[in-house]
């Protein structure tokens, strides 16, 4: 047998003590699939009396994880500290200029620094591996990077955070308001005690700049992600969803279109008998439309330690058993830079909700308003959908679905709507993705 792979990980808490656990019950296996054992001999984390549930005594312990990837006594470097700023990316670029290969779950490293990494890693030789960074136990890097090598991909889109995923579900399925929700998340530790990250949607975004450049092989860029996040949705808004065939999801997409490639994050209506509106709860999903294929989609769980731990150990075994992939799914010199398509271009379907003032003319001119940028209606609901009640000035909820259309005709006819005074507040406006 070959000699053992020598890892070092970096970072010890919810991700890390899981995979220590991981490799010690799946020692056997491991070796019999990797043709080597696979044995962690150095450590780092910042306290070194925290009782992490697994049994470190025979081995190394680093005070600094820069020092650690740097060891010689390892062939691996493994980063699960998390950050885009240091210790974590210090240490996983003095791992890579020493010629290790290196895995880590560390999207926001890789959604600001990954291109740089992947040449990096290229320079010198070793892999840099990914899994866990998207989806955590989901198998989408590796689906789109080698699954699906020869594919042209379409479009990959996906609920990628549990934590919204899991206030909207509750929200639909309790009619509950949005912070009530969000409060019960951070009970069950489902959400930070600070959750802007998650439900502003930057998290989603991270992860979707990962997605998109391996699906269309181009450069990470998180600055051309249109970003919007859940907390305007209410439950009149899910329930009114539920009546017309469609549920709200988080999604993160990335698609090709003729004026370039599109990366938004924003709450999308998603017809409810598609894959992707099944998945409830914290449960993550990813759906790829490539050529010649029906859509694939994957689902499971996106967080946790063990699940988190089990991408990447699949990593760690890849490199034992010497698979090197390019980090993107091709040399960082191939990966062009992103044609970014501006969202005021974008095309498609449109749910607005509007408090209209009940007086003569106001359905007239909510129509000539829309007329004026060529928006046509697929369906107008007017009665009050369940949940939703008249407002104190008598102003009445009504829904509007479109047809195909453009995200500035539908941003000028609300404008020049609420200029005419026929609603109150401001319209809710949720984009419908096709699916
Ligand atoms: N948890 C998940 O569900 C999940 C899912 C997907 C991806 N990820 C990613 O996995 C990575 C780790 O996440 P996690 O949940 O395991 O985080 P965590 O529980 O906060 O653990 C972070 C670890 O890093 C150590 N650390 C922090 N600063 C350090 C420093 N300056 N020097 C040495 N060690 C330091 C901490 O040491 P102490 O323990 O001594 O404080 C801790 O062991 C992150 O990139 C995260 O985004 C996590």
């Amino acid at each position: 047998m070959a000699a053992p792979l020598k890892v070092g990980v970096a970072g010890l808490g919810n991700v890390g003590a899981a995979l220590a656990a991981q490799v010690t019950h799946q020692r056997e296996a491991l070796a019999v699939r990797c043709g080597r054992r696979v044995e962690i001999v150095a450590v780092c984390a910042r306290s070194k009396t925290k009782e992490r549930g697994v049994d470190l005594r025979r081995i190394k312990w680093f005070t600094d994880p820069v020092e650690l990837a740097r060891s010689p006594e390892i062939d691996v470097f493994v980063e699960l500290i998390g950050g885009a700023g240091e210790p974590a990316k210090s240490a996983v670029e003095a791992a890579l200029a020493s010629g290790k290969s290196v895995v880590t779950a560390n999207k926001a490293l890789l959604a600001k620094h990954g291109l740089r990494l992947a040449q990096l890693a290229e320079k010198h030789g070793g892999a840099l591996n990914f899994e866990a960074a998207v989806g955590a136990a989901i198998p989408i890097v590796k689906t789109l990077r080698e699954g699906l090598s020869g594919n042209a991909v379409q479009r990959v889109y996906g609920i990628l955070n549990g934590t919204c995923n899991y206030i909207l579900t509750k929200m639909e399925q309790e009619n509950l308001p949005f912070a009530d929700c969000l409060k019960e998340a951070q009970r069950l530790g489902y959400a930070e005690a600070d959750p802007t990250f998650d439900i502003e949607g930057h998290d989603t975004a991270q992860k979707l700049a990962i997605l998109a450049s391996l699906a269309f092989g181009t450069r990470v860029e998180q600055s051309a992600i249109y970003v919007e996040g859940i907390s305007s949705i209410t439950p009149a808004d899910l329930s009114a969803a539920d009546e017309l065939g469609y549920r709200v999801k988080l999604l993160g997409v990335a698609v090709k279109t003729p004026k370039g490639i599109e990366q938004r994050v924003h709450p999308t209506m998603v017809r409810k008998d598609s894959s992707i509106a099944q998945v409830m709860g914290v449960t993550n999903a990813a759906t790829i439309d490539a050529e010649g294929l029906a859509p694939l989609t994957l689902v499971g769980p996106g967080a946790g330690g063990a699940a988190t731990a089990s991408a990447v150990l699949s990593d760690i075994a890849d490199i034992a058993r010497g698979l090197r992939t390019a980090p993107f799914g091709r040399p960082s010199a191939k990966l062009a830079s992103v044609r970014k398509a501006p969202m005021q271009r974008h095309e498609g379907g449109y749910y607005i909700r509007l408090l209209a003032r009940d007086r003569p003319g106001t359905a007239a001119t909510i129509a000539k308003r829309l007329a004026q940028q060529e928006i046509s209606l697929e369906s107008i609901v007017q009665r009050h959908p369940k949940g939703v009640r008249e407002s104190k000035d008598g102003s009445v909820p009504v829904i509007l679905i479109t047809y195909a259309t453009h995200e500035d005709a539908v941003r000028k006819a609300l404008a020049a709507v609420g200029r005419d005074r026929v609603i109150s507040g401001r319209p809710q406006v949720i984009r419908i993705e096709k699916n």
